[in-house]
């Protein structure tokens, strides 16, 4: 049992392989956390509540216990309106329009399962032991029950947790935040890491210390965008890759999210995350209940890199749904960035012959085979063939480039409309709009709206008959704009403040009908490169293009940020040509190559265009990936040289036997007059010789702790890979 509550104490605590969180039922029926961190026992913890009677802390109702306040307390799940002042994670408006909650500890369950997260991408068990906590909290005066849920992943050292609001009462309430947890910390030691860009830059680490004050990450994008990722990380200051106490947490969530960090008054830390308040306003009638997204967070006091190691595993494991057959993912080459929209039947089979001659597995046709679309002016929602491109129909280039050897993937933006399309014309209140605005428009396209259940059947429809239509066996599904005049025609003006979550939960749904219906194809994910990368797509699609920017010197940056939580197995990398179409660079076909294969590898360019040389890499490229591709989807993920700080970067995949690994240096900018770097490699067996490829041996210990010497690198963005294997 991982899951235990002492009766005596009133106690509860939650135990992972190597953390505790604990939790307790305090005076004045609040639910108080008590502890986070590394292992301990189940041991009352109550000494470590500090009362102090403070100026201006209120104190609970009908209460003459000066010493306690709410606004100083730990809290589980904070309620804004009676008492602390803190950031809040639920605030709730009742009939008579007062902002006030009051949430008191009513009972507890510990189940054996994870319950259903209603509409929602969640984290699923498999094998593992299913412990979940249910708390219920409750407010007296509007009746408001408020359950939170725990689920424990004692092997990841990872905890599940969200919320489910229940209006209890006769009168209708109004939601006005409902964030999925918090966490209360009794002390503001810590740096807070983000991952923040843009397009093209996506996910940047940034890493600051937190100070006095609130500091909110969120996105009012209608998506969780390339600004701001639905992630971050608190590590103790001295935390580095191996040693130090952190605690990462990611939201299973896609539409807009806000995380807010508040070192209080009293300098104790508070972190809560969910959906973003800003056009957020919930009505719940009698009976209803309002679930909040999943949260996920783990404690690591081994490093940062070991809570990257057991998100890894947990979104692995217990949230990405691989198709069996894309276990080991096929090598793609996409028409994206070889042809643009300047393309016909004819073009994409000389391409895809050129492509199966090297090896190439998969063939995907990106945006321009639909409607009328010869540039991105018009045609989203028109999902009917182009016979003037696609001269003999889709079924016929499908079978065409089957009989190259090779499956077929197609490009589609289900949850888009152009103004100039058919569809627009049938019906202009799909879009999402405000009635008495004209619309902004972003790339010549509005947002369909996927609050409506006709809009979703019909895009659900439209996008079945095409994957119907012939033998496909991958979908990119790309989502071009963010979401502004946020309005929908078929709600009232009371439930406008529902309609940016609601058409995410639409999302969801055509989402989870069209991957049930279309098991065995493989799904990417895209917006706009990795403008919704994010764990909750990654429920529905097992990999996520992770930048329109193919530059390997800017994938280096972006492939790091995007590792602290997401594995190398979910992110899309594809060689491009040179000059980079993003930012004119001119790099190595190997260094492009060597850094593409530590991820969902692929190419975009057109083939016919390459050198004898270029395309004999090509293959020796595909023959690596064949080699080390399960490695680098299942092994442990190690950061080993930062590109923000070293002028290079270097990365290791360790196999879990730790019997081989994988490890790749690219130089950023060479250097005159130095030596050739040694770089220590972790995880692996101290007593186990290794040999490196193919070429010399040297001892677990000796590589893990005096490091191996590589070759000087002569020009700037040059890569090495040296493969391991134990003798
Ligand atoms: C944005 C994607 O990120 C690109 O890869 C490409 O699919 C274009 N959209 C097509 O419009």
């Amino acid at each position: 049992m991982n899951i235990k509550f002492n009766e005596k104490t009133n106690t509860f605590y939650l135990h992972t392989k190597n953390s505790t969180y604990a939790m307790m039922v305090e005076k004045h029926g609040y639910l108080s956390h008590l502890y986070y961190g590394k292992k301990i026992v189940n041991q009352d913890l109550s000494y470590l509540l500090r009362y102090k009677e403070i100026s201006f802390s209120p104190n609970p109702p009908g209460s003459i216990d000066r010493e306690f306040s709410i606004n100083l307390i730990p809290l589980e799940y904070p309620a804004f309106g009676c008492g602390d002042f803190r950031v809040f994670s639920i605030s709730i408006f009742d009939e008579n329009g007062y902002e006030g909650l009051n949430l008191k500890y009513k009972g507890h369950k510990i189940l054996n399962e994870k319950p259903e997260l209603k509409g929602l991408p969640s984290t699923f068990y498999n094998d593992e032991a299913k412990e979940t906590l249910e708390i219920s909290l409750y407010d007296e005066t509007i009746n408001v029950l408020v359950n939170l849920y725990y689920s424990v992943f004692y092997e990841k050292d990872a905890i599940a947790r969200h919320v489910v609001i229940t209006n209890m009462g006769q009168n209708i309430i109004k939601i006005n935040k409902a964030h999925s947890m918090c966490l209360d910390f009794n002390h503001d030691e810590f740096d807070l890491m983000t991952f923040s860009g843009k397009h093209g830059k996506e996910r940047m680490l940034n890493r600051n210390s937190i100070n006095r004050g609130i500091f909110t990450l969120d996105s009012k994008r209608g998506a969780s965008s390339h600004q701001f990722n639905p992630s971050i990380i608190l590590a103790s200051k001295d935390a580095n890759e191996n040693m130090g106490e952190s605690y990462g947490i990611a939201l299973v969530y896609s539409g807009s999210f806000s995380f807010d960090v508040e070192v209080s008054e009293a300098n104790t830390t508070r972190v809560t995350a969910g959906i973003n308040p800003c056009q957020f306003l919930w009505n719940l009638k009698q009976g209803e209940a309002f679930t909040t997204p999943e949260a996920l967070f783990s404690y690591s006091n081994d490093g940062v890199g070991q809570i990257s190691r057991n998100f890894h595993d947990l979104l692995r494991d217990n949230l990405i749904k691989r198709p069996l057959e894309y276990k080991l993912p096929p090598v793609l080459i996409n028409s994206w960035e070889g042809c643009y929209f300047d393309f016909d039947s004819d073009k994409l089979i000389k391409i895809a012959e050129e492509a199966s001659a090297l090896n190439i597995e998969l063939f995907v046709m990106d945006d321009g085979w639909f409607g009328k679309r010869n540039n991105d002016k018009t045609s989203l929602g028109d999902w009917y063939v182009n016979k003037g491109k696609i001269t003999s129909g889709l079924y016929d280039l499908v079978e065409k480039i089957k009989s190259l050897g090779m499956k077929f993937g197609i490009w589609v933006e289900p949850e888009m409309v152009s103004p100039e399309s058919e569809l627009y014309k049938l019906h202009p209140d799909w879009a999402i709009h405000m009635k008495n605005r004209e619309p902004s428009i972003s790339r010549n396209q509005l947002v369909l709206d996927f609050s409506r259940d006709d809009v979703k059947e019909y895009i659900t429809e439209e996008i079945s008959n095409i994957l119907n239509s012939a033998d496909i066996s991958y979908v990119k599904w790309d989502m071009n704009r963010h979401i502004t005049d946020v309005g929908s025609s078929l709600l009232d003006k009371n439930s406008q403040g529902e309609v940016l979550h609601r058409h995410i939960l639409g999302v969801y749904e055509v989402m989870d009908k069209i991957t049930s219906r279309f098991k065995n194809v493989l799904f990417e994910g895209c917006s706009g490169g990795g403008g919704r990368f994010d764990a909750g797509m990654l429920y529905y699609m097992p990999q996520i293009w992770a930048s329109d920017n193919m530059d390997p010197i800017d994938r280096l940056y972006i492939q790091y940020g995007t590792s602290f939580i997401y594995p190398p197995c979910s992110m899309g990398t594809h060689v491009a040509t040179v000059p980079n179409h993003s930012n004119g660079r001119i790099t190595d076909f190997k260094t492009r190559g060597d850094v593409s294969l530590f991820g969902a590898f692929g190419y975009e360019l057109d083939v016919r265009k390459l050198s004898y040389d270029e395309k004999t890499l090509v293959k020796e490229q595909i023959d690596l990936f064949h080699n080390h591709r399960k490695l680098i989807f299942n092994g442990d993920y190690y950061r080993i040289l930062n590109p923000f700080r070293d002028n290079a970067s270097a990365w290791a995949v360790v196999s879990k036997d730790k019997h081989e690994a994988i490890l790749c240096f690219v130089q950023i900018l060479s250097e005159v007059s130095t030596l050739p770097k040694i770089i220590k490699i972790p995880g692996l067996i101290d007593d186990e010789i290794y040999e490196i490829n193919k070429e010399y041996r040297i001892s677990g210990a000796s590589l893990k702790n005096a490091g191996l010497n590589l070759e000087l690198c002569f020009g700037d963005f040059k890569s090495q890979m040296f493969y391991l294997k134990k003798i």
